[in-house]
């Protein structure tokens, strides 16, 4: 929490505000037609991730979610929001910029990625016992099946928790990797068994993908509760025709998993069609929303169960009686759709009449659809934060369907293929990392002969309390001490301005009320290198 004194005390040594971040675009044309090339990318000076060049086609501020840590803005102190960070995880098709990836929803500048995880998946933060974690899917794709782990990281990012699948021969699918509010995460398992495929025209002993629920606890890594969709579906229910394929047929494809306080399960199935809650202790199925054994009457004139091949079902309230989901709607990919194009889908279910009806539905504002993938999340505003999956965008709507917030971190359909992304999040986090700020300087010989200075750059991936920067700067290493100027952070990396006459220098990364959380190396602005630390700083 802020204290009023610090933030006047700050506000007033602020020196200036100094972008090193490319600007946000916002030519869509020009994004889209490959002037900014085919994945529109930043680098930067101290850091060696790339990030997407954003594109913004939509962006009313003060109606997102919670969008502005307002420390400076105002000399009263404002409360942090709720959802100040965009949780992404990015597949590239050039691997080097992929991983899970922070933004502050605030200017939409990078906090943290990180591309040593090529095919990280479904990035959000989860409590357990109150504090909160990072978690995501990691793996490899073996036989057209994604076998991986659910990994949990602390707020420095050091893996506490490493989710493997329990009692089974098969890997965790990069479908679900979620943390519920009881100290458990959710995963789905694909596994391949020899199964009768006769009743859809295959043989006797055919090769089915078969999906399993499993709920395992995260401290002791105990299986808590498992769920095998062959057990209580028909092979006749999925909406994929029976074809043979290397490693089986995919005939249900279960892609999310709620648990409800009560301890029963939502288990949305893309090749049935269905969103089906299942008891916890039986494992009986309570109702089906959807496909052919659809439970429900449609009173919105078959608008709410026209939806298919759908993803990301979650309970809305915890009266269970409204359910969202990212619809799909089709199996393609494409934008400028104009009919059955993809949507967010918020429905109530009546449990005494059976009875569904559509409370909101979200289309692009661009008109996509979206063959797979998607998310649907109500952030904690009342608002509606939509992934569109391949479609490389993020989209934000007011409850009265109003589009506040549009991002593209992609063009629409680069030849080289896009960036997907599962799903989009928006969360508060806090991240203090493990390893130390970092720093790099420009125009080498120019500080100590020339008269233009010195650019330094300064970042620290992952860092999301960083206020400002503040320059240390001396003659020798050992007289890096004198305090210079205090710069507010400005993106992922912040420029400060050295003048001609100092060679070396070091940063101090600093908070809201003035306290260093990190210090980067010395830096000799003669050749630009890192020196040794004298150890004798600050
Ligand atoms: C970044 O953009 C450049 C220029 O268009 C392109 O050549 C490069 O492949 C992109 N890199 C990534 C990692 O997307
Ligand atoms: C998680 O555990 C699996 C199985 O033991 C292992 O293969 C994998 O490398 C681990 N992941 C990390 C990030 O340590
Ligand atoms: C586990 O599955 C793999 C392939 O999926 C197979 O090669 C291996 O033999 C299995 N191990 C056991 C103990 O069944
Ligand atoms: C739209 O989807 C419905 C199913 O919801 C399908 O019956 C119809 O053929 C589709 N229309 C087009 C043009 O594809
Ligand atoms: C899927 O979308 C494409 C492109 O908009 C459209 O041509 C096709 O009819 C759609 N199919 C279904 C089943 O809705
Ligand atoms: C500036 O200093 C560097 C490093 O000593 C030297 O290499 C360079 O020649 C000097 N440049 C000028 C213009 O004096």
């Amino acid at each position: 929490m802020q204290h009023l004194s610090s933030c006047f005390c700050l506000v007033a040594v602020l020196v200036q505000r100094v972008l090193a971040d490319a600007a946000l675009v916002f030519d869509a044309d020009d994004y889209n037609s490959g002037y900014y090339g085919a994945n529109p990318n930043q680098t930067y000076y101290s850091s060696d991730i790339v990030s997407p060049l954003l594109q913004v086609n939509e962006w009313d501020k003060g109606r997102t979610d919670s969008d502005t840590i307002r420390v400076y803005q105002l000399l009263i102190p404002t409360p942090f929001s709720n959802a100040p960070y965009i949780f992404l995880a990015l597949a590239s098709p050039l691997g080097t910029e992929s991983g899970p990836v922070i933004l502050r929803a605030d200017d939409l500048s990078l906090v943290y990625a990180e591309p040593k995880w090529p095919n990280a998946h479904n990035a959000h933060v989860g409590t357990l016992h109150g504090t909160d974690y990072l978690v995501f899917f990691e793996g490899v794709q073996r036989n057209g099946q994604w076998a991986g782990q659910c990994l949990i990281y602390d707020s420095s990012y050091e893996l506490v928790h490493n989710i493997t699948a329990k009692g089974i021969n098969a890997s965790v699918d990069i479908h679900e990797c979620q943390m519920t509010t009881s100290g458990s995460v959710l995963i789905t398992v694909y596994q391949p068994i020899i199964y009768d495929l006769t009743p859809v025209g295959g043989p006797p002993n055919g090769e089915l993908v078969d999906n399993i629920a499993q709920e395992i606890d995260v401290e002791t890594g105990e299986l808590l509760w498992t769920w095998r969709a062959s057990d209580h579906y028909d092979l006749a229910d999925s909406y994929v025709k029976y074809k043979a394929s290397p490693g089986g047929w995919d005939f249900f494809h279960m892609n999310s998993i709620d648990r409800s306080a009560e301890g029963n399960f939502l288990i949305n199935s893309r090749h049935t069609h269905t969103v089906t809650y299942v008891d916890g202790s039986t494992g009986d199925i309570i109702w089906t929303l959807g496909g052919k054994k659809n439970d429900f009457r449609d009173i919105s004139d078959g608008n709410a169960l026209s939806f298919g091949w759908q993803h990301h079902a979650r309970f809305h309230d915890d009266d269970l009686t409204q359910v969202t989901f990212f619809d799909n709607h089709n199996v393609s990919t494409t934008p400028d759709c104009t009919v059955n194009c993809s949507r967010g889908l918020h429905l109530q279910l009546d449990f005494e009449d059976m009875t569904v009806q559509v409370v909101n539905e979200y289309f692009h504002p661009h008109s996509l659809v979206t063959g797979f993938m998607g998310s649907y999340q109500s952030t904690p505003n009342g608002n509606t934060l939509v992934g569109w999956g391949p479609n490389p965008t993020f989209t934000e709507y007011t409850p009265d369907g109003e589009c506040v917030l549009d991002v593209q971190f992609d063009a629409w359909a680069p030849p080289s293929g896009g960036r997907g992304n599962y799903r989009a999040f928006k969360m508060d986090w806090k991240g203090f990392p493990s390893w130390e700020p970092s720093i790099a300087s420009t125009a080498a010989g120019s500080a100590l002969n020339g008269s233009t200075g010195s650019n330094v750059f300064v970042s620290w991936n992952g860092a999301t309390e960083v206020k400002s920067w503040q320059l240390l700067r001396g003659g020798t290493p050992e007289s890096v001490v004198s305090l210079s100027m205090l710069v507010s952070r400005a993106g992922f990396e912040t420029k400060l301005a050295v003048k001609a006459g100092s060679r070396y220098v070091r940063a101090l990364a600093l908070d809201a009320e003035g306290q260093v959380l990190g210090v980067t190396s010395i830096v000799d602005l003669r050749t630009n290198k890192a020196v040794p630390d004298p150890e004798s700083v600050v």
